[in-house]
């Protein structure tokens, strides 16, 4: 609830039905500790308020260039030099127009003109109507917003306030909170492709019955948003759990170890890192039935009897490209106790440079984790703190030793 402690956000209003999101975006902005100075176009405040913007960020509202508060009366220059981000949500068609035109006729148009552009990000949120979205000028206008240095997020699909459905609607303020979240982490991974596992694995005994673990996925799913902030490509193989995918990841589902392997097998050809977290399970019922198990009144329960799953992450590990140094893969150990020796000696059974040991008992289903990470040259502790927290460290972990082996191939 902190990721943006220390950031002073401009959060610009222009004219469309999504002012309302702008509303709870202004909450979720402050909620995790930035400071939002609200800038309103003439035309947001046919939609919603100065009163409600300024009452939700506890600051007045500024909407005209020749405001008399400034003592210098240049609130383009002074509301834009204190900014870490200018963010336009909504963001109409006709505002993004005025955009790269360099307009500058009212406050905020002319605060984003005024802005240092190596200093001061503009962050764009797009809303307007399907067709509008998909007009050749509106195209056209994204991608020279993009050319010019700003940052345009998507838009979300489906219904439209017009009646209409399709692209062109403001991302929720959760996404975009998300977005705004992500920009400011440094992208240390960029052009990396990152494969996790994550969830436990469901093995069937009969139709509706079958063997799993106790295994959230909150881990490997915060990995997964952790290197997707960085700037990587993240290819999440999730067994079954019920958690949302994290923004910007592609998301496989899976349920048994077998249907794991086989779908992380696939997407591990072009892949560059392997997080495997998934709490797969060691072993599935052999002689799993095709028809539901009855109970036949005699009183004699079934018999299970059990065959060994594949092990995804040595199989992965034992790669020829894993080998010579071109695929880096990460274990995870949950242990209940003596976690330094049993995680030294899994990483070497695994054959990986990496493994990272946690106590079973105490993460699973936890939002907050303790993580121990064990390489060549010894042990490192992460204090217990939130699972997301812990997951942004670990990549910074992860980018820092790929970087190390890329200068030590280059010597
Ligand atoms: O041997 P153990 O199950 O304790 O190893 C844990 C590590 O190995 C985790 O990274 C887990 O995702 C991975 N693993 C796997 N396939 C298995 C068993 C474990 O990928 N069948």
């Amino acid at each position: 609830m902190n990721d943006l402690v220390g950031k002073h956000i401009v959060l610009g209003l222009t004219g469309g039905i999504a002012c309302y999101k702008a509303a709870e975006l202004c909450r979720a902005l402050i909620r995790e500790g930035a400071t939002v100075q609200v800038v309103m176009t003439a035309a947001a405040q046919q939609f919603i308020t100065s009163v409600t913007m300024q009452a939700l960020s506890n600051r007045t509202v500024y909407d005209s260039q020749w405001d008399v508060r400034e003592p210098n009366n240049m609130p383009h220059i002074n509301l834009s030099r204190e900014a870490d981000a200018i963010l336009i949500a909504p963001c109409s068609a006709d505002f993004m127009s005025k955009l790269l035109h360099g307009s500058a006729d009212d406050l905020l148009s002319l605060l984003c003109l005024a802005r240092p552009l190596d200093q001061v990000p503009l962050l764009v949120a797009p809303a307007m109507n399907r067709e509008m979205w998909a007009h050749p000028a509106t195209v056209r206008n994204v991608a020279q917003l993009r050319a010019d240095g700003a940052v345009v997020f998507d838009v979300g699909s489906g219904d439209q306030a017009c009646g209409e459905s399709g692209d062109g609607r403001m991302l929720e303020a959760q996404e975009l909170l998300d977005d705004v979240i992500a920009f400011f982490q440094p992208k240390i991974l960029s052009g990396q492709h990152v494969l996790i596992t994550a969830g436990p694995t469901y093995e069937a005994i009969d139709p509706v019955r079958g063997i799993t673990n106790l295994s959230s996925g909150k881990m490997g799913f915060a990995i997964a948003r952790a290197a997707r902030e960085v700037g990587a490509e993240v290819t999440l193989v999730a067994g079954p759990v019920h958690l949302p995918t994290p923004r910007g990841v592609t998301r496989i589902d899976v349920t048994s170890a077998r249907n794991m392997l086989e779908l992380t097998l696939a997407h591990s050809r072009n892949a560059d890192i392997f997080v495997a977290t998934a709490a797969v399970a060691d072993w599935r019922p052999s002689n799993a039935a095709e028809q539901k198990i009855k109970k036949n009144g005699s009183g004699t329960s079934p018999t299970l009897s059990f065959i060994e799953n594949p092990d995804i992450l040595a199989t992965l590990a034992s790669s020829q490209r894993a080998r010579s140094g071109d695929f880096y893969c990460v274990g995870f150990a949950a242990e209940s106790h003596e976690l330094l020796a049993n995680a030294q000696a899994k990483r070497l059974r695994k054959g990986i440079p990496l493994l990272v040991g946690n106590i079973g008992p105490a993460t699973f289903g936890q939002d907050d984790n303790a993580l121990l990470l064990v390489d060549e040259s010894g042990a490192t502790e992460m204090p217990r703190d939130s699972k997301i927290t812990l997951a942004r460290k670990l990549v910074v972990e992860i980018a820092a030793r790929i970087a190390k082996r890329g200068s030590q191939h280059e010597d």
